[in-house]
């Protein structure tokens, strides 16, 4: 019978030198979406996929993070003591399970491919979850469950996709497309950060994944791609073709936001403020004011 998915890596050991000087002393993913940092988006997405244990792939000044999900005895027993329950709850929200977090090192800056190969030991032969808390993604269902739906259906790897414009492919994993099928499609090759003019498509893969254990042992051996880095997308693209493989894209309903960039974290900031019910009315007011006056001033 095939392994349930209930493990998932959580790429963060980038140092965030795009949201410098802010990143020098918070890490990238404690950065707050309204009052959320963005890590919290990530883990509670896993959760509603079923995903029982998390891994991080940290590096140096990234404690704040593993503080993030501590309890907080003295703070959860003052709201109790004034009343704040629902505060109280929000807060509890964050805490894990003992033991269910891991926290591993990645003592090089080799790549996205090589940061994953770092949590080998702890995944050992089992299908596991990649996500990428830079890419945040609103969707009724959470994205990583509509494709924990999608993948007991195919049983391989599968990345998240979506369609970028043109000129965009040198920014993401591009998918050589087999066949579409909607939602899903078949893969035929992955390349990573093409050019315009030598991408087979403009169908992207963003920052969820389910991958089976063969893709670790590809990573193994540490073959460098694009950027002179070890490539996750080449490590999943060596599983095309394979008859006990083979690679799936998966178009996700739902609105990513690249949290990664300040533009795309500002957008994400103003959606996530206007899906708020105590937010919604000030900020669509005044987002309504500021248009104004800037038509007014063309
Ligand atoms: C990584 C992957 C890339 C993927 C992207 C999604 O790139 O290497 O294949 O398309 O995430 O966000 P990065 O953005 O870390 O450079």
């Amino acid at each position: 019978m095939r392994k349930k998915l209930t493990k998932a890596i959580f790429p963060v050991a980038g140092m965030g030198t795009r949201f410098l000087p802010a990143t020098k002393s918070v890490p990238k993913e404690i950065m707050t979406l309204v009052d959320r940092p963005l890590v919290q988006y990530a883990i509670d997405e896993a959760r509603a996929a079923g995903i029982k244990e998390f891994i991080f792939v940290t590096s140096r000044g990234k404690s704040a993070l593993e503080d993030y999900f501590d309890h907080s005895p003295i703070l959860e027993q003052e709201l109790e003591r004034k009343g704040k329950t629902d505060l109280l709850e929000t807060l509890q929200d964050t805490n894990m399970d003992s033991g269910a977090i891991a926290y591993i090192r990645q003592h090089k800056a080799l790549g996205l491919g090589h940061a994953v190969w770092c949590a080998r030991r702890l995944i050992a032969n089992e299908p596991f979850a990649v996500i990428l808390p830079d890419d945040v993604i609103a969707a009724e269902k959470p994205c990583l469950e509509q494709m924990v739906e999608a993948y007991e259906e195919t049983g391989a790897s599968m990345v998240a996709a979506m369609e970028v414009p043109p000129e965009k492919t040198s920014s993401y994993g591009i998918l050589d497309v087999q066949e579409d099928m909607g939602s899903i499609v078949s893969v035929k090759g992955m390349v990573e950060k093409p050019k315009a003019e030598d991408a087979p498509s403009n169908l992207a893969v963003i920052g969820r994944y389910i991958l089976t254990p063969a893709v670790l042992r590809n990573l193994n051996k540490k073959k460098t791609g694009a950027g002179n880095e070890i490539q996750l997308t080449d490590a999943i693209a060596e599983e095309i073709g394979k008859e006990d493989g083979g690679v799936y894209g998966y178009r996700f309903r739902g609105q990513r936001f690249d949290c990664g960039s300040k533009a795309g974290f500002l957008q994400a900031t103003v959606a996530f403020g206007l899906a708020r019910d105590d937010l919604r009315e000030d900020l669509s007011r005044y987002l309504s004011e500021i248009v104004q006056i800037d038509k007014a001033a063309q």
